[in-house]
């Protein structure tokens, strides 16, 4: 066995947000490719946007198997909110899709064994039109979600300009720390800026953030799948070394189960998440999903890979259009990974 020999590169001993998190890439569940914006509860209570989706997944995540295996963060995405602060200038759920409010929500989860967490935008809006988190709003906003028991932040950049985002993100780390309930932070920063240096400053993101969205949305694609992998792939000499334990890329959800992929897709989706050390949230119903699905986001080997603790994320070694000369196996048709110490 031929073996490669990493050295301790400096930026392996860059501070990381100091809350001590996801120390390995964050795993559970988020709302959004699968159930997007739907508040439609009246005609269709069973998928809609409200305390009782939230709760249903928590139940499947813990009664399914999931938990034990690291699935452990319930997220709610955009448009929870009421479209309007409360009179003190507080958000506030939906009353009628969350009449329990956010803190019930929080203690339902926890009590499963499992964390909660919500969906921020650092703008004027959300990206669906909810209202936003302005800089001068930043401090509350993380003393809500602390006060409700709230474990993550996903804080979107919609609406903000690039001056407000390369003053609004760092503010809210120290924010959230400042609160003193550990709360893991999820920059969508640089997405929104092109996700590559100059513009994006990687040392700075793995201080502030414990993991951001670098690219484009997933969509309910092969395609979309192929389009994120090639950019990571094609810009890994930026973006491997930034990832770590506490501070890792996030090529953004799973989206196995749904409707998009064949079995041989869903396969490919999991093994190249698992070789980038990808934060592996899935966004598909628990309530329906198939055998398949489940064995294949199930599945030990792959979950083991994506949570080694060193954390190095996988490079892409070969492309080739020729099947034949590809000689390991069970990876993508065109690509060879790499990911650990020995090939
Ligand atoms: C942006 C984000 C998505 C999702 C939507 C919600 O597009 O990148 O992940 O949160 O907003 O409106």
């Amino acid at each position: 066995m031929k073996c490669v020999v990493f050295l301790l590169l400096p930026h392996a001993f860059s501070l990381a947000l100091e809350n001590g998190l996801m120390r390995t890439p964050p795993m559970g569940w988020l709302a959004w490719e699968r159930f997007r914006c739907n508040i439609d509860c009246k005609t269709d209570p069973h998928n809609c946007i409200s305390e009782r989706l939230f709760m249903e997944m928590a139940d499947h995540l813990a009664m399914d198997g999931w938990r034990e295996l690291g699935y452990e963060y319930v997220n709610i995405d955009d448009c929870w909110m009421a479209k309007n602060r409360d009179m003190m200038g507080h958000l506030i759920p939906d009353p009628e899709r969350f009449p329990r409010g956010i803190k019930a929500l929080a203690d339902y989860v926890h009590s499963r064994g499992l964390k909660l967490g919500i969906y921020g935008d650092l703008g004027t809006h959300t990206c669906a039109g909810y209202p936003g988190t302005t800089l001068n709003r930043i401090e509350q906003d993380a003393l809500t979600f602390a006060q409700w028991g709230v474990d993550m932040l996903k804080l979107d950049g919609c609406y903000s300009s690039a001056d407000e985002q390369a003053q609004g993100y760092p503010k809210m780390s120290k924010a959230l720390n400042a609160t003193g309930r550990p709360i893991a932070y999820s920059c969508s920063w640089p997405a929104y800026r092109g996700g590559l240096p100059p513009e994006v400053n990687y040392t700075l993101l793995a201080n502030i953030c414990n993991l951001w969205r670098n690219f484009d949305d997933i969509q309910d694609s092969w395609e979309s799948v192929l389009s994120i992998v090639e950019w990571f792939s094609k810009n890994q000499g930026v973006l491997q070394p930034a990832a770590g334990p506490g501070h890792w890329n996030d090529p953004d959800m799973l989206i196995i189960g749904n409707f998009g992929l064949s079995l041989e897709q869903s396969k490919s989706q999991m093994a190249l998440w698992t070789i980038m050390a990808a934060p592996l949230f899935m966004s598909t119903d628990l309530r329906i999903i198939s055998e398949s699905a489940k064995e294949i986001l199930q599945n030990k080997l792959m979950i083991k890979i994506n949570q080694d603790p060193l954390g190095i994320q996988g490079r892409r070694i070969l492309q080739s259009e020729d099947r034949h000369a590809i000689s390991l196996h069970s990876l993508p048709r065109t690509a060879q990974f790499y990911r650990g110490h020995c090939l």
